[in-house]
């Protein structure tokens, strides 16, 4: 076990092991990157959340937040698991109905939706979880005229809370994009009442990720129920499902406080329950969209050490993966706990820092850990990376996105082929007169 993750071992070789397999193993028989997901970690985690906002009283849905991880095999996991899906672009929506989710589970979110993306919903009878007034007015101009059926709509509420979490991760501030605010909510259903052709269904909120206080969420969800009050007193709207969205936060590392599940559920079910009886409301379905709490740590991420390099100033390890690979240090200075995979029973005994192999300052993956003495051929790891990890990577230097297996139970299996050179230049078109 590594830290408090169940699913890490390390085997009498000293190699490191996830869901029974040999991680050394898997980078030498698929090489490197190579990112290794744990299939039981996945249903484990689906578990814990799904029992902690159960037996509240109201009915619970989980929209896997597909943004987090789109793998199919994942997606399909989540599927099995009865997990909906959240969804921001045609992409997304296409498949999740590739998958076989039904049309009615998956939620439309997104604040720059193109009229191709929300005729498509509307066709498909996916819920559009509309972003501002303008909008709706586009929702409208779109369906007018033509011969489709009636829109399912919700609108996202910004609820003008600070979620405590990296800047670029905050989403309901008052000043974020996102979202209508709480002066405008009651025109947006009053506009949306209006029409004949639209079934207004919920009311939604997502304040952020990696969020690690509770507290904002009954923060923020007290201020969702207030409209939701509204909306029954002035406009007589009983609500069919309220969107808490996702942003439930993981331990990354040690000094990271673990939040419970249920101590999400304990701080926003109290709330909802004084909306309910103070203001009539027939009792909602809840629906809650979590990406990375569901997925982050279930992964890891195997990369192989090329170049071993001491300078006057620090001693850089060189491995062959980069922000190309796993984006997120270098975007939001995040923290991926650092295991070497070959020497997983080794003490510490040096400082070193982890250099991704793109030709750029800020590609550094780990800065100043302690690790044991990594020589070239090492396998250095990455751990937590399910979630915003491979669906960021990008072919940037020209090199191709890593390879992906599934693990379970001591088997593995390829769910993502390593792309090659072919792959990179597939899209490229060469004028012939060139
Ligand atoms: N719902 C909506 C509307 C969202 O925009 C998101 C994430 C989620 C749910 C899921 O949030 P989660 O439970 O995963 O925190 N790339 C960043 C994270 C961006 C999150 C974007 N929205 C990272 O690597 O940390």
């Amino acid at each position: 076990m590594i830290g408090h993750r169940t699913h890490l071992s390390v085997n009498e070789k000293g190699h490191l092991e996830i869901g029974g397999v040999d991680t050394v193993v898997l980078a030498g028989e698929l090489g490197t990157p190579l990112y290794v997901t744990d299939e039981d970690r996945i249903r484990t985690r689906y578990g814990e959340l799904h029992s902690a906002f159960s037996c509240r009283g109201y009915g619970v849905k989980i929209k896997y937040a597909y943004k987090a991880n789109t793998s199919l095999a994942i997606l399909k996991i989540f599927q099995n698991l009865g997990a909906g899906a959240d969804v921001l672009s045609e992409g997304e929506i296409r498949v999740a109905l590739y998958i076989g989710l039904k049309p009615e589970e998956i939620i439309f979110t997104g604040n720059n939706k193109t009229d191709e993306e929300i005729l498509y919903a509307v066709q498909k009878g996916v819920l559009i979880n509309l972003d501002s007034i303008h909008e709706l007015e586009r929702l409208k101009r779109i369906c007018s005229g033509r011969d489709v059926r009636r829109a399912r709509v919700s609108f996202r509420i910004n609820p003008a809370v600070s979620p405590k979490t990296h800047p670029y991760l905050a989403t309901g501030l008052k000043e974020s994009k996102f979202g209508v605010g709480h002066k405008e909510a009651l025109k947006a259903y009053t506009s949306a009442q209006e029409d004949r052709n639209l079934s207004i269904e919920g009311i939604h909120m997502h304040i952020g990720s990696q969020i690690l206080d509770p507290g904002v969420y009954a923060e923020a969800t007290s201020r969702l129920l207030d409209i939701v009050c509204e909306l029954k007193e002035k406009l007589g709207i009983d609500l069919k499902f309220i969107d808490l969205g996702g942003g439930f936060g993981i331990k990354y590392q040690e000094s990271d406080r673990y939040i419970a599940p249920s101590e999400f559920a304990d701080a926003v079910f109290p709330v909802i329950d004084n909306a309910v009886e103070r203001c009539g409301l027939k009792r909602p379905e809840i629906f809650i969209e979590p990406g990375r709490f569901l997925v982050a740590d279930s992964t890891i991420l195997l990369t192989r050490v090329n170049t071993v390099k001491e300078t006057p100033f620090k001693k850089f390890i060189g491995v062959d993966s980069g922000f190309n690979t796993l984006a997120r240090p270098a975007l939001y200075n995040a923290y991926h706990e650092v295991v070497v995979a070959n020497r997983a029973n080794e003490e510490a005994r040096e400082v070193v820092t982890i250099a991704g192999n793109i030709c750029e300052s800020g590609d550094i993956l780990a800065h100043d850990r302690s690790l044991p003495k990594i020589v070239e051929g090492d396998i250095v790891v990455l751990l937590d990376t399910g979630a915003y990890g491979l669906v960021m990577a990008s072919q940037y230097n020209f090199r191709p996105r890593p390879a992906a297996v599934l693990v379970s139970g001591g088997r593995w299996v390829l769910i993502r082929k390593r792309e090659t050179f072919d792959d990179l230049i597939s899209g490229e078109i060469l004028p012939p007169d060139l």
